[in-house]
């Protein structure tokens, strides 16, 4: 099977000027965006699914079509797992039942992170697998490492796990880890050998793209948050 997805192809030749400017910004300065409705009410809605549980979380940070966080359901089937994606058309998406121990939501995980974070969430393991790349050296901030809800991500602690087909985009989060006073972990090739956790892992596999990953233990430190 063959895929032809493109490379990202960037004018940044190496970290972003800007980044740690930009973190630190993230770590001083409280980020004040309100809560949109409908993410607190999906957000309610897994408080109580994962209350139900009782289990410890694992969180798949942009899902996509959710068939990572069935994946890892099945593969850990003593934990329970979100996923979350602000698409609904990928989360309706049919790939078959849900697991028992996992559930999908459609929302902002831009709010969804604070609002996990704020009801004392735990994540054990964390993923961020394929974020959007946003290439375009005027896009760091939409990056998740350039973003005001950065510190949400770091203060929710666990193991976080992030993979890309652009390596520039886990070089900049693993310093950007360090800029906030973490070890600066390194950015591994990943090799998937036909066993894709997502679409997108396959898809650029499948287009003979190397792959990247980044893994972080971080402690659950939600004093981070300015
Ligand atoms: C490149 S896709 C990767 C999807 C999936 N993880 C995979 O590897 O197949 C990035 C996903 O992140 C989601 N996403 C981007 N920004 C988001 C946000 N602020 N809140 C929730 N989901 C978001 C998009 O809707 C999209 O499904």
């Amino acid at each position: 099977m063959h895929a032809n997805s493109r490379i990202v192809t960037s004018r940044q030749s190496g970290p972003h000027e800007d980044l740690a400017r930009r973190v630190a910004r993230a770590l001083d300065h409280p980020w004040r965006k309100p809560i949109a409705d409908h993410t607190r009410h999906a957000f309610d809605r897994a408080q109580d699914w994962l209350a139900a549980q009782g289990r410890p979380l694992l969180l798949d940070a942009g899902c996509g079509v959710g068939l990572s966080t069935r994946a890892l359901a099945a593969r850990h089937p003593d934990r329970a797992v979100i996923g979350v994606d602000r698409s609904a058309a990928r989360l309706e998406r049919e790939h078959g039942a849900l697991p028992d121990n996992a559930l999908l939501v459609r929302a902002d995980l831009v709010d969804f992170w604070r609002l996990a974070l704020g009801a004392g969430w735990q994540p054990e393991r964390h993923y961020l697998l394929y974020p959007n790349p946003y290439p375009k050296a005027s896009q760091l901030k939409l990056r998740w490492h350039g973003h005001p809800v950065f510190p949400a991500i770091l203060a929710l602690g666990g193991r976080l796990e992030l993979r890309s087909n652009w390596a520039l985009y886990l070089e900049e989060f693993a310093l950007a880890l360090q800029h906030a006073g973490e070890p600066r972990p390194a950015v591994v090739r990943h090799d998937p050998q036909g066993d894709y956790l997502t679409p997108f892992e396959r898809k650029y596999a499948q287009s003979g793209q190397p792959l990247w990953r980044l893994t972080a233990t971080l402690p659950h430190a939600p004093q981070r948050l300015p």
